[in-house]
């Protein structure tokens, strides 16, 4: 389903007058297969945000290349309809001035899929909310309602795969298992293949089939949930550990 082959990325280093380039990938490659559910672990900073941004076209590698079904992620056409993706602030991710039912009829109206409203009201009953939420705007909603609404307007062009970057980090901790139940039931109804990017190894662990374990833009070590317990790299013990110990 996905191809990340080769990727280096590296930015400009901060200070207006710095010509010196940062580098945040270094090489990266790995592969997903149709209907799984990947997690990419990894401390703040060591560059999976920036992973994400990549794989969902909206900033190019320096080298290498990403692949959707086989075809280049950089052409919008091959992205569209096929990829979504859910961020960690939802509050941003929501126009203000949009009520619930814009915000989710409008991917679907770019991509002329639009029939009715009961395709919004729909996609709501499937994150687990009713009718009474289609005329609210972002403010009238919890955390963990406004996640859902991202979540229904993600899934409402049918994706087949979607890219969730710390999408359930900015909500409390009860919540976070309803929204990880959520997506795991979505994944199940409409076999969409999921990255999941977090810091977060027992939410991955919760959700995931397969993680990556990434450090200062490398990933550093592969493994899947059933063998989690036997990895290798000090990097990723100490990341267990440190859920282990809480
Ligand atoms: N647009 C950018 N310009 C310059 N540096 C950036 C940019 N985006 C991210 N970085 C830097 O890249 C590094 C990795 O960031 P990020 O991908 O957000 O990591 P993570 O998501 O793992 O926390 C950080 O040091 C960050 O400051
Ligand atoms: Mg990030």
């Amino acid at each position: 389903m996905l191809e990340v082959i080769n990727v280096c990325k590296t930015y400009k280093k901060p200070g207006l007058f710095s010509t010196e380039r940062q580098s945040i990938l270094k090489n990266v490659s790995f592969s997903m297969e149709e209907n799984t559910c990947m997690g990419i672990i990894g401390e703040s900073g060591s560059g999976k945000s920036t992973l994400g941004r990549l794989i969902l076209g909206i900033e190019k590698p320096d080298s290498g290349k990403i692949l959707l079904e086989g075809k280049d992620v950089k052409k919008a056409k091959v992205r569209q309809g096929v990829m979504s993706a859910v961020f960690q602030d939802y509050s941003a991710s929501i126009n203000p001035n949009r009520t619930v039912y814009q915000a989710i009829k409008e991917p679907m109206d770019v991509l002329g899929k639009y029939n009715d409203e009961n395709m919004v009201e729909g996609l709501l009953c499937q994150v687990g909310l009713d009718g009474s939420f289609l005329n609210r705007y972002q403010h009238e909603l919890s955390g963990g309602e406004a996640q859902r609404v991202c979540i229904a307007r993600a899934i409402s062009t049918n994706p087949r795969f979607l890219l969730l970057d710390e999408a359930i980090s900015s909500l409390d901790v009860s919540v976070q298992v309803q929204v990880l139940d959520l997506l795991k039931e979505l994944r199940k109804m409409h076999k969409m293949s999921y990255l999941f990017i977090t810091h977060d190894i027992q939410a991955a662990a919760y959700i995931c089939d397969r993680f990556l374990i990434f450090n200062s833009g490398m990933i550093v070590e592969q493994t899947s949930v059933d063998h989690i317990s036997e990895v290798k790299e000090e990097y990723t013990k100490k990341l267990l550990n440190a859920v282990i110990t809480v």
